[in-house]
């Protein structure tokens, strides 16, 4: 258990650690690359440890080096080997979800497994696809939930229209589809992150997209090239929202990622009345990145829904968090995805925030936010999710008295150091 007091101010020049998306998609695609991947601003989150887990099962060698540096000899896409063990993915629907789309295009069986939350989230969206292409994917009830079983066949190409807007759900169809022949097209409900499209690219697949429409060619050669991974914009969001709503801060968060389909929780916090700017715009095989500087503001409540959510959809605990502390009602709609994320985000954000005295309704497919009311100390759990255990510590910095949050260790899951680089800002 961690507790957590007031902050006066806070104040800093930070970097968070590098993207969990890119990172899984950088050891994925190094394994099936031809040569030596170098990557860096690799992130040291416990998901993507999984994945670099599962590739070395499968055969891949990996190395880190002491200063976080890691290199991948690629196999190039034929040279996996069959596991001797369950794959384990841990927490990370990313690693199964990805890892299930190649596992797909194998000439060998392998296994899939997670813990009792990624045991819980629906694979349909992958499985029913992936059986379309030729892949024969067993799993319990039905194949919609882990473990999986997945015996490799030869794929064929798809065109297919996803259920949900799941970038997890698209990234692993485009990498069975770098096995199946011929051309293989994905629509989606509504753009979410392009971070493998904007990869596959820049190491030489041939693929094309625009909003909500991917296709892509089979049976590329993928070249092996550097990758550099920005700072991950989900983890900046807990100190971009922490320095609004604590007084007196300026916060300037150094090299963060800033994929368009990524920031959307800068526009929404924008349109609440936040000062936010930011500066230094770069950009690396496609992604952007940039400093972000925060000053504390006053915020007013605002209506989110549609074709915004799969760009903030990780930043939906934060968000509900700064919307405790604006003036007026904050609706989000058309979220009902967070109910299938590490817990039942919707009804975990409800239950912890009212604990606090926070005063929201869950709704079907969103949270309504009535801010500005006085909150108190409390305990909470963040429900096994490290995001509502990190947006509870950020909610604790405002609350007289502080807050205590049990399992604190939850956060190594996606932002290692998060509780030292919070110490580490604040001014008292
Ligand atoms: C991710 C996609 C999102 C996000 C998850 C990471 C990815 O999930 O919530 O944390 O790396 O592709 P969905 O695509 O399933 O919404």
């Amino acid at each position: 258990m961690i507790k957590i007091t007031p902050a006066k101010q806070l104040k800093g020049i930070i970097r968070v650690p590098g993207d969990k998306s890119l990172t899984h998609r950088a050891l994925i695609l190094g394994a099936l690359a031809e040569g030596v991947v170098e990557i860096t601003g690799f992130s040291q989150a416990k998901d993507c440890a999984r994945t670099l887990y599962c590739l070395r099962q499968l055969g891949v060698q990996i190395k880190v080096d002491t200063h976080g540096k890691v290199v991948v000899l690629g196999k190039g896409l034929g040279g996996l080997v069959e596991p001797q063990q369950i794959l384990f993915a841990g927490n990370s629907g990313t690693t199964l979800r990805l890892l299930a789309g190649v596992l797909s295009g194998q000439s060998f069986t392998s296994f899939l497994n997670g813990d009792a939350s990624l045991r819980q989230r629906p694979m349909g969206r992958i499985v029913f696809p992936l059986r379309k292409m030729g892949a024969c994917i067993q799993g319990r009830k039905g194949g919609t939930y882990p473990p999986l079983a997945i015996t490799g066949k030869s794929l064929k190409p798809i065109n297919h229209q996803l259920s949900v807007a799941s970038a997890q759900a698209k990234s692993a169809l485009l990498l069975a589809a770098l096995y199946a022949p011929g051309w293989t097209e994905i629509k989606e409900p509504l753009p979410t992150r392009d971070h493998t499209e904007k990869m596959l690219k820049a190491w030489g697949a041939k693929i094309e997209w625009y909003a909500g429409k991917c296709g892509i060619e089979g049976l590329p050669h993928l070249k092996a090239r550097p990758v550099f991974i920005p700072g991950d914009f989900s983890a900046a969001a807990f100190f971009i929202v922490a320095a609004l709503i604590v007084p007196h801060s300026h916060l300037k968060i150094e090299g963060v990622g800033l994929n368009p389909t990524r920031r959307g929780l800068l526009e929404v916090l924008q349109a609440m009345g936040a000062s936010i700017k930011v500066a230094e715009l770069k950009e690396t095989a496609g992604e952007m990145y940039g400093t972000i500087e925060v000053k504390s503001s006053s915020l007013r409540g605002i209506s989110i829904g549609g074709e915004i959510i799969p760009r903030l959809i990780d930043e939906v605990p934060i968000l509900a968090v700064a919307a405790l502390f604006a003036e007026g009602i904050t609706e989000i709609r058309g979220a009902a995805e967070l109910k299938v994320k590490e817990s039942n985000r919707l009804r975990a954000l409800a239950k912890c925030l009212s604990r606090l005295g926070g005063q929201l309704e869950e709704l079907p497919d969103g949270l309504r936010i009535h801010g500005g009311y006085p909150l108190q100390s409390a305990l909470c759990s963040g429900y096994g999710d490290h995001r509502l255990v990190m947006s509870l510590a950020i909610a604790g910095l405002r609350i007289k008295g502080g807050i205590k949050v049990t399992h604190p260790e939850l956060t190594e899951i996606s932002f290692p150091g998060f509780w030292d680089l919070l110490a580490e800002l604040r001014c008292e």
